[in-house]
């Protein structure tokens, strides 16, 4: 750690609101429908929310945290309607937060956000309507401790960050990747307030295409210089020296720094070690999963082979071709020159300084 004094926060203003629970209801911003529209969708079921955690109309690892804590409040809502026995309700309860944690299967702060709910279900002394009410509140403190969270990453990692640097970053962990402000685009938005000289490189990202599709978009809507490249082109750019360091987020960090992010990380962080560039993840603790001991124990989700065959709806392969669609890769803690946190920057040896910041 190289810093653990509490930070003042950032300067930099981000009105990107990715999710909100609105009485009732869910509010979320629709991924699915960038760049051509920025419009809302409401949630107002449990199977819904599943479904929107799946399709990926909510994306990123501490959104769809949140978007699970929404979802179980939803269907408790649902439950009110059919059981009036209590133990009823919460077995019911209990069964719809277990299934809401298996809409998507790499990002630990689904889990996370699910079972601090699930934790609220079982210890609660409430009756049914107060059961609801304390989830309502639970999920709406981890919605704005997220934003909380994210900035103080920001202001840790905004430190590491040379003057005028080109920052090369993968995917999509920017504020739409979160509830707001965003964990490596965090760490953007932070060094962007003290230095406006600071420059994005943004690879495409491959077959979802986050990094084209939604980072180019939350970065221009905030005014932040940002180059879009193709996900082959990052060693070329390194080779040139055009790029001073990369920041990346993660869906899943074991407990000894393994960290899995979208496909495609794995390679950067090789040609960044080969470059000598620094290579660091940005990630909220809660996406550090102390119970997997490397990355090898994290389940890599398989995606639909239409991502891979098709895009925007049309074939650019032979139909029948055969395909393998992993989400994500596991980048070996050994590539990685930091984890910024919300508690200041982990440095190697990680089973050490992770087991040190639980
Ligand atoms: O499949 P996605 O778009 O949900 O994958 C998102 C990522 O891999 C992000 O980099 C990760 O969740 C970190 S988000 C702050």
């Amino acid at each position: 750690m190289n810093n653990t004094k509490e930070k003042t926060m950032s300067s930099f203003t981000s009105t990107i609101r990715t999710i909100e629970w609105k009485d009732t209801f869910s509010r979320m911003v629709d991924q699915t429908k960038f760049p051509e529209k920025f419009e809302y969708i409401d949630i107002k079921t449990g199977d819904e929310m599943f479904d929107a955690i799946r399709t990926m109309i909510v994306r990123g690892a501490p959104a769809i945290g949140i978007a699970g804590a929404h979802g179980i409040v939803l269907y408790a809502q649902e439950l009110e309607k059919q059981y009036n026995n209590r133990s009823e309700f919460i077995d019911k309860l209990l069964e719809k937060a277990q299934y809401m944690k298996t809409s998507r299967p790499t990002a630990v702060n689904l889990m996370w956000a699910c079972r601090k709910q699930i934790d609220i279900i079982e210890s609660s002394t409430s009756d049914i309507a107060g059961i609801i009410e304390e989830l309502k509140q639970n999920a709406v403190k981890l919605e704005n401790e997220d934003i909380d969270i994210n900035k103080r990453i920001g202001d840790y990692g905004a430190e590491v960050v040379p003057k005028g640097a080109a920052i090369l970053t993968h995917c999509n962990a920017g504020a739409l990747a979160t509830v707001g402000y965003g964990t490596a685009l965090g760490v953007v938005r932070s060094a962007f307030a003290k230095d406006n000289t600071i420059h994005v490189f943004a690879d495409e990202t491959r077959p979802r295409q986050q990094g084209a599709r939604i980072t180019t978009l939350e970065l221009t809507k905030d005014g932040i210089p940002v180059t879009l490249i193709t996900d082959g082109m990052c060693s070329y750019f390194m080779k040139k020296g055009m790029i001073d360091m990369v920041c990346v987020g993660a869906d899943r960090i074991a407990a000894n720094g393994d960290t899995a992010n979208k496909i495609g990380t794995y390679t950067v962080a090789i040609a960044a070690k080969y470059h000598n560039i620094p290579f660091y993840v940005a990630a909220p603790l809660s996406t550090i999963d102390t119970s997997i001991k490397t990355g090898d124990d994290i389940i890599i989700e398989e995606r639909s082979h239409d991502e891979v065959t098709m895009i925007n709806g049309k074939p650019i392969c032979p139909e029948g071709v055969k395909v393998i669609n992993p989400g994500f890769d596991v980048t070996p803690a050994e590539l990685i020159t930091g984890i910024i946190t919300e508690k200041g920057i982990l440095r190697p040896d990680y089973k050490k300084s992770i087991k040190e910041i639980f």
